[in-house]
């Protein structure tokens, strides 16, 4: 991030506490963030880059008067449930739902977002503070479905990068610049770990063995094909989705594969492309040996993981 980046996001987030200790002066309601609402722009932005629909179920964490959850089920069906601990803005956001007709597809509830169940989460929205985002990412990754999208209103995640982002025009913003990030995520499936599998390319058996070590979503390997060492690249998960390039020697001549596949439990499927080779592409089929553990550290210091785990008891 560069230093001018920084500072313009610093002083977003000191502007946003400036609004909460505003509004919550003398109050002794422990909510973690101010209510400040998504503008509808941005709400259609949030709901078009996570591709909500009717077949999802969307959990909004400090839902506020609820309009992203009234949205999405007036525009496409969707249900699910929003919490906020603001109580009067959960009878708003009740009342609201009923007024559009949408009751019997979206719930409110008054509740800590922090001790909410996410686990039935397609879609889970937010628009929190950075490092509420922060506390909540360890439980997106134990308690999410891989492929579950997350959508956060102008804050990031820190180390894990966001699968997409875009920038929408906000001319009356109450504090910053007068714009809005949306940050989609993708939850990844665990690729980490030791997998096999044999190809056969212009006739000849080669047996390939790949130890994926992953971080967020991106993968990074060792691997050795035919007993000799091979490169590795480009490896991201999407959800359950994998893909990554492999360049190994074949009689002396570099050949670049590109893996891609769909992984579920230690089995992916899918399909490889090589480059200058005869047989371009071919079905690929791995199996997982031995496990690994994803990487869900990096960015924090470690005095900070420790704080962080200690305040979620
Ligand atoms: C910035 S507003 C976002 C409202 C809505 N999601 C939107 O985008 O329009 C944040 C909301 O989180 C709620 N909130 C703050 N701390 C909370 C907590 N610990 N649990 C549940 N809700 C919380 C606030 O009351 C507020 O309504």
């Amino acid at each position: 991030m560069s230093s001018r980046t920084c500072a313009l996001r610093m002083s977003v987030v000191a502007l946003m506490v400036l609004l909460f200790a505003g509004r919550y002066a003398g109050g002794a309601r422990a909510a973690d963030v101010p209510y400040v609402p998504t503008p509808w722009n941005v709400v259609d932005a949030m709901l078009g880059i996570a591709r909500v629909g009717a077949g999802d179920f969307l959990i909004d964490l400090g839902s506020g008067d609820g309009r992203i959850l009234i949205t999405a089920a007036k525009r496409y069906g969707t249900r699910g449930f929003g919490v906020d601990i603001d109580g009067a803005l959960v009878s708003d956001a009740k009342r609201e739902a009923n007024r559009q007709g949408v009751s019997d597809k979206v719930e409110f509830h008054e509740r800590n977002l922090f001790i909410t169940d996410i686990g039935k989460a397609t879609v889970l929205t937010m628009y929190l503070l950075p490092r509420v985002n922060l506390q909540l990412r360890p439980r997106l990754f134990a308690e999410l479905k891989p492929g579950t999208r997350v959508v956060s209103h102008d804050f990031d995640m820190e180390a894990w990068q966001p699968d997409d982002k875009i920038r929408i025009a906000v001319p009356d913003k109450p504090y910053g610049a007068p714009s809005s990030d949306v940050f989609l995520w993708i939850v990844p499936a665990d690729a980490s770990g030791r997998w096999q599998w044999r190809l056969e390319a212009g006739g000849v058996p080669r047996d390939y063995d790949l130890t994926l070590e992953q971080t967020f979503q991106q993968l990074q390997g060792k691997s050795v094909v035919a007993g000799a060492n091979a490169r590795i690249g480009n490896g991201r998960m999407r959800g359950e989705n994998i893909s990554f390039v492999l360049v190994a020697d074949f009689g002396g001549r570099p050949v670049r594969h590109e893996f891609s596949g769909r992984l579920s439990g230690d089995t992916i499927t899918g399909g490889v492309a090589l480059q200058g080779h005869a047989s371009a592409k071919m079905e690929w089929q791995a199996r997982r040996s031995a496990r690994g553990k994803i990487n869900l550290g990096a960015g924090l210091p470690a005095s900070e993981q420790r704080m962080l785990i200690a305040e979620e008891r």
